[in-house]
């Protein structure tokens, strides 16, 4: 899925400021369905990293390799099929703030000239994985910041990326629903979906139990495999789950709740027989 082979990445000084060296010695695989963080301070190169495998940039030594493609030799012209299978939540979400939720999800359908007929079928079920089809028609602007994170991730979604990658899922929204967007992501990795999480949060990296790739000053210092999952206690057990504390009792759960993070798989799209061999999240 992901091979770095001893990438190194130089951004080039500007006769005044020296080059810098932003990341060296990297190699590394993800595989097809890991979920994989990448923790790193401030400057240690996770955007570097981010970059390279979107081919915003391209590595100055050794070989970067994305679904196949090896981009040290990819051409202009593929580096688009390249990025169709790589949904991308950015840090800043980049949504279309003159466009609804339903719109800027089937822009980024539009823009590589798929029918309409398949849009107006894939729009409505990706909003409806992230529990936002009832926002359809809602500006960014009339959205929460859980919101618009959710619809850009429902882009993201759209064309059935192999690869998520999450730039800072977090760092922009409540702790609570940074919880939400997780358990989302999660879901999406149970079926099949390889996540790539970057983070500064260390809290948030281990709280998953996941792969966690350390970089620091742009290299990879740790590389720990994902814990395997411990038995619940019987006390654990018992103890309510976070969607039932946060409903009264005979009450359903709050409805705002993504339906994939409620029932951990992604909800079942509301139309019948419509999708040939069903859809992908
Ligand atoms: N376009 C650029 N030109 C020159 N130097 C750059 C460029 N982009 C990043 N750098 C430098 O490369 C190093 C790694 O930066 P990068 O943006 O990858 O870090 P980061 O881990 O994403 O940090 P943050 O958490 O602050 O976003 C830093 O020293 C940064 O100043
Ligand atoms: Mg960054």
């Amino acid at each position: 899925m992901i091979r770095f082979e001893n990438v190194k990445k130089v951004y080039p000084g500007t006769g005044k400021s020296p080059d810098i060296v932003a990341l060296q010695n990297v190699n590394l695989h993800i595989g097809k369905g890991e979920f994989v963080f990448v923790l790193g301070h401030s400057g240690a190169g996770k955007s570097t990293f981010l970059k390279l495998i979107l081919r915003e940039e391209a590595a100055t030594e050794g070989r970067v390799i994305v679904n196949g493609w090896d981009l040290s030799t990819i051409k202009n012209r593929e580096i688009p099929y390249l990025r169709r299978g790589l949904g991308v939540v950015f840090q800043d979400f980049r949504l279309i703030p003159t466009m609804t939720a339903y719109e800027n999800v089937a822009f980024a359908m539009r823009v590589t000239n798929i029918p309409e007929k398949q849009i107006k079928r894939r729009v409505p079920y990706v909003l409806n994985l992230v529990g936002l089809r009832d926002k359809a028609y809602s500006l960014p602007q009339e959205l929460s910041g859980g919101e618009q994170q959710r619809i850009a991730l429902a882009r993201a979604l759209v064309h059935s990326p192999p690869i998520i990658i999450a730039d800072e899922p977090t760092g922009n929204i409540d702790p609570e629903l940074g919880v939400e967007i997780m358990e989302l992501l999660q879901a999406i990795n149970t079926v099949g979906t390889t996540v790539v999480v970057v983070t500064h949060e260390r809290d948030l990296a281990l709280r998953f139990h996941k792969r966690v790739i350390t970089i620091d000053h742009g290299e990879v210092v740790a590389d720990a495999p994902a814990a395997p999952r411990r038995r619940r206690t019987p006390a654990e057990a018992a103890a309510p789950t976070a969607a039932q504390r946060g409903s009264a009792p005979g009450q359903p759960a709050r409805p705002a709740r993504p339906a994939a993070a409620r029932t951990g798989r992604p909800a079942a799209p509301r139309h019948t027989g419509a999708a040939k061999g069903g859809e992908q999240p």
